[in-house]
């Protein structure tokens, strides 16, 4: 290209010039330094009881509560566009104070386990440990009066990660935040004979306000209180590094930052210090901000979508858990 009206030194003359790069998008995409695959999305799912049913979340657009039958289609259906991972999350039919439903060996996220490994076996199935969507106060372990315990809350996850491998599941991903629990279910899943089942430790979860449209999908707002005696404070960037040190000490095989975009400098620093996979939550809130702006005229979907994807991707998070899977796999088949 000519540029005529060139004034810069000599006849246009400009040592550098970094558009040179920009120029096509052959040349573009030759200088590319991240790419957005499928190969390490995982689409989380929400199971509820009942049959045929397919109830839209009200503020997660193209989100559902599936009933195990329509999960099992939901999986077909996801591996079929190449989304080889989902992470499951349970309404259970009833909800009691030691969240039992989350240990049943017949609870709802153990049958989905069952029905889909049976269907769709060459689906990598995920399962979300945590006790809040199980009990009937919301909170994420078993209290006294407003107190989490924190041990007696550990023996329950550990019952609850065996029921989920018994039931098939391929790999284990705590998210309650109780300190030890990563080395107790290790040694727990390692004592049953699960030992080449790995730990995707949410290592790194902020007490996040961007969590509100999953409590409404998996019914799980705490009935008092918060949750940030256990979640960590979102101005703390080295209380994430000691709390990723202790989860690989205790056996995690990968270690995840949740929610994603806010905390990419957490992401970034993580990559750079640790040797193992780096995983991201993009979480309910992310993934309703964008929709919601969409859905005003306000940003273009798909083009907010993959570029907040593929700036997780790029501060380091190999693997991104996202409600976007699905549509990001769409879009590639057209
Ligand atoms: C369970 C759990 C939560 C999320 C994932 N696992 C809810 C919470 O901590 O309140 C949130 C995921 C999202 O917002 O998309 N503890």
């Amino acid at each position: 290209m000519n540029d005529t009206t060139a004034s810069i030194g000599t006849a246009g003359h400009l040592t550098n010039r970094p558009r040179r790069l920009r120029r096509t998008a052959a040349i573009r995409g030759m200088v590319r330094e991240t790419r957005l695959e499928l190969d390490g999305l995982i689409q989380p799912l929400f199971v509820c009881p009942g049959t045929g049913i397919r109830a839209e979340v009200g503020s997660m657009p193209e989100v559902y509560q599936l009933s195990v039958d329509q999960i099992v289609e939901e999986s077909r259906e996801l591996l079929g566009l190449g989304v080889k991972s989902v992470i499951l999350f349970g309404i259970p039919e009833s909800k009691d104070a030691e969240g039992t439903g989350a240990y049943a060996d017949d609870g709802i996220v153990q049958r989905a386990i069952r029905a889909i490994k049976a269907a769709v076996p060459g689906m990598t199935v995920v399962t979300d440990v945590c006790l809040c969507e199980y009990t009937d106060h919301g909170h994420c372990g078993l209290l006294d009066g407003e107190h989490i315990l924190n041990d007696p809350t550990v023996d329950l996850l550990v019952r609850a990660a065996i029921s989920h491998a018994d039931a098939g599941a391929d790999i284990i991903a705590p998210s309650d935040m109780m300190d030890g629990r990563i080395g107790a279910i290790r040694r727990g899943l390692d004592a049953a004979g699960y030992h080449d089942i790995p730990i995707i430790s949410y290592a790194v979860k902020y007490a996040s306000s961007f969590y509100g449209p999953f409590r409404e999908a998996a019914g799980s707002t705490p009935s008092f209180g918060d949750r940030r005696s256990h979640q960590m404070d979102p101005a703390n960037f080295r209380e994430a590094l000691r709390e990723a040190r202790l989860d690989l000490a205790e056996g995690a095989d990968i270690i995840m930052v949740k929610p994603a975009l806010p905390y990419l400098d957490v992401i970034k620093t993580l990559y750079d210090t640790t040797d193992v996979p780096i995983a991201a939550y993009q979480v309910s809130g992310e993934y309703a901000m964008i929709h919601a702006a969409a859905r005003n005229g306000w940003l273009d979907l798909d083009g907010a979508m993959k570029e907040s994807l593929l700036c997780i991707r790029r501060a380091g998070a190999s693997i991104i858990v996202t409600y976007f899977a699905k549509r990001l796999a769409q879009g590639m088949r057209k």
